[in-house]
């Protein structure tokens, strides 16, 4: 049996279409249902989680093989293969301000408060900046922190930028760019190198075929 941790939300869907489209898959699950684990195929199941949960599922073996964002994987640091950047689910990992307070008057500041549900890659970033800061881990809704004043900005990812401008906020620094990624847990691509090494190389070519 080989499993694959598949991510709910917004990478979900894409991740499970390259997954059918390479074959990998046979049947997609069903979101509607409260089940967690699927049979997708002759000794393929799919459990279905958090992406931010994915790369704790493949590190640990409890899964062979998963879909996940970079952002999550520089986040935990976790110590998985990364074989295939899968091009979708682009982002940007950013710190966003009011739109009052420009880049040169935030850096200039000699501390920060900072509100992230990134506080390893936040702090750092600011670390590299030799900034004094107050890191706040929050778990959703981070833009609300530097609007309410709870903390002097954000760090966050950054999609089609809807969420920063209408709360009128403003990106003044980017820290990278995020894609999902197809992570292999180490022991298992030893282990099953040719099924893995296999659907590695079916996925990376249905990638290469959908770049413009
Ligand atoms: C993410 C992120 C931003 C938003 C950015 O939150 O934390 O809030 O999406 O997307 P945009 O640039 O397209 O507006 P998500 O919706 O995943 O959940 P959360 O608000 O619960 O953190």
């Amino acid at each position: 049996m080989i499993t694959i941790a598949l991510p709910k939300g917004r990478l979900g869907e894409d991740a499970e279409k390259i997954l059918l489209e390479t074959g990998i898959t046979k049947i997609p699950v069903e979101r509607d249902s409260r089940r967690l684990i699927f049979d997708v195929g002759e000794g393929v199941r799919v459990l279905l989680v958090r992406a931010w949960d994915v790369p704790t599922y493949v590190e640990m073996g409890t899964a062979d093989v998963g879909i996940c964002g970079k952002d999550d994987l520089m986040e935990q640091g976790t110590d998985v293969l990364e074989l295939v950047d899968l091009g979708f689910g682009g982002c940007t990992m950013a710190v966003a301000t009011v739109n009052t307070v420009a880049r040169e008057e935030l850096f200039g500041r000699g501390f920060l408060r900072v509100a992230t549900k990134y506080p390893n890659i936040a702090r750092r970033f600011f670390d590299g900046l030799s900034l004094q800061t107050e890191i706040l881990k929050l778990y959703g809704s981070v833009e609300l922190a530097a609007v309410t004043g709870l903390s002097d900005c954000i760090v966050d990812i950054v999609s089609t930028g809807a969420t920063l401008r209408e709360n009128g906020l403003h990106v003044v620094e980017r820290i990278f760019d995020s894609t999902a990624r197809w992570i292999v847990n180490r022991r298992s691509f030893y282990m099953r190198y040719e099924i893995l090494s296999h659907w590695t190389e079916k996925i990376k070519k249905i990638v290469k075929e959908k770049l413009p």
